[in-house]
């Protein structure tokens, strides 16, 4: 048995590694034993969420952003980007498209945008629950302070997705304008943990000026903060971006990161990413196969899809929400899995 194999075997059956260890699997890893690390991550999500896929409908609700955030096709100073805003009622039309397609979960994403006041967030979030009681509610609308992730958690929201985007220092600044810092986006991640959602942290995978240690970094930072979902997708370059002529991030290192993931966090809940459908036509089946299980099939108006554009070529933004959901069903279904529409919650997570 070679080192690596070994390595594979102390992750799989620890869910740890040391920081030179996961850098030298990331650096040397050869077919053969990537081959039975995929296994391995797959075996592991099997143990304890069998072969269910979760579903997560979308709904990106706005696409003003006060941040600059350099990968970002909505970040402010994109003066290309045609601004929408749902209203209350758009969004809970798209509900109710949700809850007729069976799903039992609504991400609400959107820029960092202060039309949507606390008061206004509170209001989307009871009236939600007002009408679909027995769903879940994750919130993706970036840092806020304390007092404001305590207020959504109150009035109904379930979960939050923050990407940490980076757990280096020095990457994070080169991805971020200075007015964003790492030190914040992970204290944002902390409270929101001690609050009591289910968080979701993550990053982009080999984007701009990210080198393995970094990545290092980000799988030992995961692994520190617990989180009960992670968000991990390439980067993808946006044309009206800085970084339009950087590399795109591969199919292989994305997917190496999903199971090394679910080989540190077991019980995590790991979205196969629009980003990941985006790279390749059967991206998101085999980050199904490497250890992800949730899917988040498009919620939003079709006429408001192209406008979220994070990053070019985007999958899915024609279709209507029915035609994502029997599409993804498809190849769930074509890939061996299940669909499991319920709210799918982490097995370790209760409200308090
Ligand atoms: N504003 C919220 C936030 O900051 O968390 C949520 C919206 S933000 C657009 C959602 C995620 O999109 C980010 O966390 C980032 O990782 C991802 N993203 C943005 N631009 C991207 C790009 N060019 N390629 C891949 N992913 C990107
Ligand atoms: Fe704000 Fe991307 S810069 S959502």
């Amino acid at each position: 048995m070679t080192y690596i194999d070994n390595l594979i075997n102390e992750l799989y059956e620890k869910n740890e590694l040391a920081d030179n260890e996961l850098l030298y699997l990331i650096k040397n890893i050869d077919e053969e034993s990537r081959k039975k690390l995929l296994e391995k991550a797959y075996e592991t999500k099997f143990k304890y969420y069998g072969n269910k896929v979760f579903m997560r409908g979308l709904i990106e609700f706005t696409n003003y952003c006060k941040n600059d955030c350099y990968y970002c096709g909505i970040r402010k100073s994109n003066k290309s980007a045609e601004r929408y805003r749902l209203s209350l009622e758009q969004i809970l039309e798209c509900c109710n498209i949700g809850y007729n397609l069976g799903y039992r979960t609504y991400v609400l994403q959107g820029g960092e945008d202060g039309f949507y006041t606390d008061d206004r967030i509170v209001e989307i979030i009871k009236t939600i629950k007002a009408f679909f009681p027995e769903c879940a509610i994750t919130l993706s609308i970036g840092e806020k302070p304390y007092g404001s992730y305590e207020r959504y958690y109150e009035a109904g929201a379930d979960r939050y997705l923050l990407r940490h985007e980076s757990a280096n220092v020095e990457h994070y600044g080169k991805l971020h304008p200075r007015e964003l810092s790492l030190s914040n986006r992970k204290q944002c991640l902390y409270n929101l943990k001690e609050i009591g959602y289910q968080v979701g942290a993550g990053f982009m995978v080999e984007s701009p000026y990210q080198t393995e240690e970094n990545l290092v970094e980000d799988l030992l930072f995961l692994k520190k903060l617990e989180p009960h979902m992670v968000g991990i997708g390439p980067f993808i370059p946006h044309k009206d971006t800085d970084f339009r002529d950087k590399m795109q991030g591969t199919l292989e290192k994305t997917i190496l990161m999903v199971a090394l993931t679910r080989l540190l966090l077991p019980k995590a809940l790991i979205p196969a990413t629009t980003a990941l459908g985006t790279i390749h036509p059967l991206g998101r089946e085999m980050g199904l196969k490497a250890g992800a299980n949730v899917v988040m099939p498009n919620l939003s108006p079709t006429k408001v899809r192209a406008k979220y554009s994070l990053y070019d070529n985007k999958i899915c933004t024609g279709d209507e929400a029915a035609e994502c959901r029997y599409c993804i069903e498809r190849r769930i279904e074509n890939s061996g899995f299940v669909v499991d529409t319920s709210r799918g919650d982490n097995i370790e997570w209760k409200r308090t």
